[in-house]
């Protein structure tokens, strides 16, 4: 299939570029380069430079592609309380652009990065798709909203959709084939590897006084070649027929981020400063996916299951 992959030089979107190419499809990757680094780049990819908030350039790279992979977006979810606009433009307007797009070309197939933020403060562990939405974010509202404009556009236009909320992205691609690393995370793994090359002088742990077995919050840490794998299963789906979907990923076990320090030192050999700080306002204290229906649907199956396996992909890089 002709794709365009909207993001794809990013950290997550160019993972998706490389499963794609190898898998055959032919791959236009459109990206800003604001996070995303040409270095992510595969040769073999058509590569445009481009703005989603750029209507005209949008329209134009998605000119003769049969689907689209969205990517695009801001993520930090700290920023996202501090500044919504930019979350609104960015996320939101230019999701509609992509929608409005993929009506004017006649692209037929999506496939959006969501997220667990879309549950908030989940009620039940593992979380499956029947949870309740409730965002407690402003990051998690525009995830939500782009699912809800994407479900109007499949039944006012008939664009198909895959929704795919990814709970803790983390990982490098293991064959090295991707060495952008991302830049400026606010997340677990990146601030850890700061520690280690000596960019920060520790780790502080938010929280060690919840209800779980040592006191730190527990997530579901799922490899980023794992989340690569679904878009391309996701998108052969779509093109099989499959109805849209909003369907979570993850691997179905929790790791508490005392366990993530503890496998970065058993990897790298190396003791990982730490601090104990406040709670994270809005952190809530278990996230585990219930992936069953990734799972069925899609025949996916994530090969990264063991937290050492997934820390060395990180570490190897760095
Ligand atoms: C959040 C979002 C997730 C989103 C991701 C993208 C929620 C519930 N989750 O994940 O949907 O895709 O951001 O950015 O909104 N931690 C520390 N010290 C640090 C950094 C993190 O202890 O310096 C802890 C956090 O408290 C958390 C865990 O590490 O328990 C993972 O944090 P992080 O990597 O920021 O991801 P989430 O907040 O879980």
């Amino acid at each position: 299939m002709k794709v365009l992959v909207i993001g794809g030089a990013g950290y997550i979107g160019s993972h998706v570029a490389k499963a794609l190419m190898k898998s055959g499809h032919r791959v236009r990757v459109f990206d800003n380069l604001s996070s995303g680094q040409e270095i992510n780049l595969f040769k073999q990819n058509e590569f445009v430079k481009g703005d989603i908030l750029d209507y005209p350039a949008l329209l134009s790279a998605m000119q003769g592609q049969e689907a689209v992979i969205h990517l695009a977006a801001k993520k930090a979810v700290g920023e996202s309380m501090e500044n919504p606009m930019i979350y609104s433009s960015n996320n939101i307007s230019g999701s509609l652009n992509i929608l409005n797009a993929m009506v004017e070309t006649g692209a037929k197939y999506i496939v959006f990065s969501s997220s667990a933020a879309v549950y908030g403060m989940p009620e039940k562990i593992p979380v499956d798709e029947t949870a309740p939405l409730n965002p407690i974010n402003y990051y998690g509202f525009t995830k939500l909203e782009i699912e809800k404009f994407m479900q109007w556009y499949d039944r006012l236009k008939g664009i198909k959709f895959v929704a795919l909320r990814y709970f803790n992205a983390v990982g490098y691609d293991a064959e090295g084939d991707i060495l952008g690393k991302e830049r400026g995370s606010q997340n677990l793994l990146p601030i850890v590897m700061e520690v280690l090359s000596g960019k920060r002088e520790k780790l502080k742990i938010f929280g060690n006084d919840y209800p779980t077995p040592n006191g730190t919050c527990i997530r579901d840490y799922i490899h980023v070649s794992d989340l690569a794998s679904a878009h391309l299963l996701a998108l052969e789906k779509l093109a099989g027929g499959m109805p849209s979907q909003s369907l979570n990923l993850g691997t179905g076990k929790g790791t508490s981020v005392k366990e993530i320090v503890e496998a970065v030192e058993r990897v790298s050999g190396k003791s990982l400063p730490v601090e104990y700080a406040d709670r994270r306002p809005g952190d809530p204290a278990v996230l585990i996916a219930a992936a069953d229906k990734a799972r069925e649907l899609l025949g996916w199956q994530p090969q990264y299951t063991d937290i050492d396996k997934i820390v060395e992909t990180v570490w190897r890089i760095n």
